[in-house]
């Protein structure tokens, strides 16, 4: 080669290396200083810890921001995010991730070209694509371009929903347009302490309510995952956090058209669960803790709750079956007796339509008295939350089998998905009690009169509710009317949801022609 051909390649190779140099410190090694000792990771140290070693592959490197007025002479090495595709356990999966040492991770429109490429490139491929979200909204200097870019972002999310997984983690704080992006995907991470989420912050909340309230108070990671809901996971710290995604991301298929992904176990299919008896109280009014049934039946005894401090009367969470990633629904007796709330209507729906968007079956554990009664509760609108539950269970096609561990009453019989709300497989144990109401609210009222004419009413009503209860609460009635197709001893029950799973696997149910149902909302 001539020598000047040399000369120029050098020259072209040492350039190209001085700007992804730049590139690669974003906003100078002061900040990503400031970044680590503020207890979190920097964008790409996020990305290495999520992805298996050395499988990142960059994109948009020399992207550089738009030239506004407010924006001249600014710099911006990577436009503020990096963005790319790699392998989290051997399986393709698209990131970007927000560099908040650059311009506060602020998203101005090349940025969002930058999402979108690697947005568009997942639903294209097919395959999950992971936020790690670390921005502090708009940027403020690009004006209405940056609205642009989180519009450009939203449509994507909304678009791309069911398509393939979305999933987003928190980890600064993320504020105004910053959050929405992330309230838009299948799944919300938060980490501890460092993490916050808010449309508007603490200073403009001030100044509009005269509220007084700390970042933390506001929108941390605990207020999102006990009090609003908007946070499914919590990690301890930004490692704990990508590592949950990876649990999330092994029990999820790489799109739509795909099935989860088998996990082999040398936890026997037939292993006997005798300690059911042990836990499940018979005492129709006692609470027992059905986190315990649950992991006793589920492979390795291994369970993912999902929003585990939200709506605690209800249990949402993946486990595998055989090997069979499900999705688990479940009352929660030791809270508020596992009666069907707002919250948890909200909780179980969502978590209903994620496992249906993305073919994981369901599996339903019923112990519930009801929806709960109040004032509060019918004002704020319990109809219109709970016809969720029973639009999700009802619009799903995936595999659903139901299993009535001790009662299922009246309206919450059907919003646990009962046999005529498209159950495949329903279940009992023998001591499981199905009817309208439990036994001392029906005798009160079907035999009002006949108790109050009587000169013993305590002991009249005491008849009643012995005779109700001999009648109606028990499995036998709606196993008779085939709502119930058996009635099984506890300790089979490991055997007996892998065998219906195994039966169910090839399921395909087809639905009358829709632009879109329309969910109660
Ligand atoms: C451009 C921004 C910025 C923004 C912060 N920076 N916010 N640049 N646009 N929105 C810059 C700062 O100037 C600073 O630059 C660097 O980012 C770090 O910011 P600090 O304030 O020093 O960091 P910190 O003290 O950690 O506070 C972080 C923060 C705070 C809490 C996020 O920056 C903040 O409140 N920012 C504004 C948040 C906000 O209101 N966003 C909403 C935008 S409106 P230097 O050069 O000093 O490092 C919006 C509407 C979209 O998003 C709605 C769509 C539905």
């Amino acid at each position: 080669m001539a020598d000047n051909a040399v000369q120029f390649f050098q020259a072209a190779l040492a350039e190209m290396e001085e700007r992804r140099k730049v590139v690669q410190l974003g906003g100078g090694l002061e900040r990503l200083q400031k970044q680590r000792s503020g207890g979190k990771l920097t964008a790409r140290e996020r990305i290495e810890a999520l992805l298996d070693a050395d499988s990142f592959t960059e994109l948009g490197v020399y992207v550089e921001h738009l030239e506004t007025d407010l924006m001249q002479g600014v710099s911006a090495p990577g436009e503020g995010v990096v963005t790319g595709f790699g392998m989290v356990g051997g399986r393709k999966v698209c990131v970007f991730s927000q560099d908040f040492t650059v311009l506060g991770g602020s998203l101005g429109k090349m940025n969002a070209a930058k999402i979108t490429k690697v947005m568009d490139l997942a639903a294209k491929v097919g395959c999950p694509i992971v936020g790690l979200n670390d921005s502090a909204g708009a940027r403020i200097q690009e004006g209405v371009d940056s609205l642009s870019g989180y519009g450009e972002i939203f449509y994507r999310n909304a678009v791309y929903s069911g398509v393939v997984p979305q999933i987003s983690a928190i980890l600064g704080p993320c504020a105004g347009g910053a959050v929405y992006s992330p309230a838009l995907t299948d799944f919300v991470l938060m980490a501890r302490g460092t993490s916050y989420m808010f449309i508007t912050g603490p200073e403009v909340i001030k100044s509009v309510t005269r509220e007084d309230v700390t970042f933390e108070e506001l929108g941390g990671a605990d207020v999102h995952s006990r009090k609003s809901g908007v946070c499914h996971l919590e990690g301890e710290n930004d490692r704990d956090v990508l590592e949950k995604i990876k649990l999330l991301l092994a029990h999820l298929p790489q799109s739509a058209r795909e099935q989860t992904p088998l996990k082999p176990t040398k936890d026997p299919s037939g292993r006997k669960t005798p300690e059911l008896l042990e836990i499940i109280h018979p005492d129709q009014k006692k609470p027992y803790p059905m986190l315990t049934v649950i992991k006793a039946v589920v492979d390795d005894h291994d369970f993912l709750e999902v929003q585990p401090l939200f709506a605690q009367n209800m249990i949402c969470g993946f486990a595998r079956l055989g090997g069979r990633s499900v999705g688990i629904v479940a009352n929660n007796p030791q809270r508020v007796a596992g009666v069907l709330n707002i919250d948890a209507s909200d909780k179980a729906a969502r978590f209903i339509r994620t496992c249906d968007c993305f073919n994981v079956p369901i599996v339903t554990l019923v112990d519930v008295t009801g929806f709960l009664p109040g004032v509060a509760q019918e004002h704020q609108g319990i109809i219109r939350h709970g016809a969720k539950m029973l639009y999700a269970y009802a619009e799903a096609t995936v595999p659903k089998i139901t299993l009535i561990t001790r009662k299922s009453y009246g309206g919450a019989y059907l919003a646990m998905n009962s046999r005529d709300m498209g159950a495949d497989v329903v279940l009992a144990f023998p001591n499981a009690a199905v009817a309208v109401m439990g036994a001392d609210g029906a005798a009160n009222i079907i035999y009002r009169k006949e108790i109050q004419k009587s000169d013993t009413p305590d002991a009249t009503r005491a008849e009643k509710i012995a005779a109700y209860k001999q009648a109606f609460d028990n499995p036998y009635v709606a196993a008779g009317r085939g709502y119930i197709d058996d009635v099984i001893h506890p300790e089979d029950t490991r055997a007996q949801l892998i065998a219906q799973l195994e039966m169910l696997s090839n399921k395909r149910e087809e639905r009358p022609f829709k632009k879109h149902g329309n969910i109660p909302l």
